[in-house]
């Protein structure tokens, strides 16, 4: 059936801006790391990002190897953009990356000008698109010369393929060296893309000066800790279907006795609230005036749903915040 979004889409969703630059982003992005392969239900795919889009979630992140196998959440998202969302192509922000390993030999890899232009194109073609509006180096590459790989980028937005330039896992230091490296392209380095949720505080030590500095957005992911941060494995089990049952990126190892202790702990704070725990986790991220956006996975349209609401909540108290904090430590 031919879709017609929500005429209210922008009614309720914030937006904020990306560092020093005209970019508004949502506050809640969505991710197509691991719900868009081959092996999840088209229907399902295409009911999350319809509903993502109606929620005013106008930013959807991909990159060259989200699947699995590799390319196939382009090909999948590009079929869905194809159907129901060209016609709003001016109201979407869809981002992709190159960075890690997509194709065999020793140009599908890390961050050459050869492998990361050839790849550009590639996403451009899985995804049907002209451009992007985000192009992310996807990790440092300490073999590449900066200067190099930042050329690469620069290149990109010139080109007209990407109308901007952003990293993602790099350190504060390699960051504020990208920063430098794009300015001599007279390129602004736009957006970084760490992970950050309360189980894994990292970027506060030394990520935000650098931010402020430079006028960089952060758009943080994994904000719920792949499911960790939310009802999935509150009862101390593995449901099937989960991730933590399908996926090698969250052991089943992960749930243990630690972890459940906190995890009851912040749920319960979050129940004082009439949060979810999910909600409660993004609500404490988007605490931070720094981050600009928190980009989510969802596995189904409701799980989104749940999630886009945390927005309606109040922000937290000192005293919310102080009670959180001996469970918002980073777990091993
Ligand atoms: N730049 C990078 O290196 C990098 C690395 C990783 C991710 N990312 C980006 O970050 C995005 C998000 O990553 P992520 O999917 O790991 O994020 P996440 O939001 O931390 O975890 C998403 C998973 O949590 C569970 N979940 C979400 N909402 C829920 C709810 N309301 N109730 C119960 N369970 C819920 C679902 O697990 P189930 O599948 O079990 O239902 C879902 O697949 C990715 O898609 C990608 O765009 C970037």
């Amino acid at each position: 059936m031919t879709y017609v979004p929500n005429d209210r889409r922008y009614d309720t969703m914030k937006y904020r801006r990306t560092g020093r630059s005209g970019l508004l982003l949502p506050e809640i992005s969505l991710g197509l790391w691991q719900n868009f392969g081959d092996a999840r239900s088209p229907d399902s795919q295409r009911a999350t990002l319809r509903k993502a889009f109606d929620l005013g979630v106008t930013h959807f992140d991909l990159a060259n190897n989200y699947g699995p196998p590799y390319g196939s959440a382009e090909l999948n998202f590009g079929r869905i953009f194809a159907d129901d969302f060209r016609p709003f192509r001016d109201e979407l922000i869809i981002s992709t990356k190159a960075g890690y390993d997509m194709w065999p030999g020793p140009y599908g890899d890390h961050g050459s000008r050869k492998y990361l232009l050839a790849s550009l194109d590639a996403s451009l073609g899985r995804m049907g698109l002209n451009y992007v509006d985000i192009f992310y180096h996807h990790r440092p590459d300490l073999e590449t010369p900066i200067e190099e790989t930042a050329g690469a980028l620069a290149s990109a937005v010139t080109s007209g393929k990407a109308l901007y330039a952003g990293v993602s896992n790099y350190t504060p230091e390699q960051t504020q060296a990208m920063a430098d490296a794009l300015a001599v392209h007279n390129i602004h380095l736009l957006i970084q893309q760490p992970s950050y949720n309360m189980f894994n505080r990292t970027i506060e030590r030394g990520l935000f000066p650098v931010l402020d500095k430079e006028g960089i957005g952060a758009v943080v992911f994994v904000p719920l800790a792949q499911g960790l941060l939310t009802d999935r494995y509150l009862a101390g089990a593995i449901p099937a279907g989960s991730r933590a049952a399908t996926s090698a990126t969250l052991s089943s190892d992960r749930i243990t006795d630690a972890y459940l202790e906190r995890a009851r702990a912040l749920n319960e704070i979050a129940r004082n609230r009439g949060q979810t725990l999910a909600q409660l986790a993004l609500t404490w991220i988007l605490r931070q005036p720094h981050i600009t956006s928190a980009l989510i996975g969802a596995s189904s349209s409701e799980q989104l749903e749940q999630n886009v609401a945390a927005l309606d909540f109040p922000a937290l108290t000192a005293d919310e915040l102080a009670e959180i904090e001996p469970y918002a430590t980073d777990l091993p």
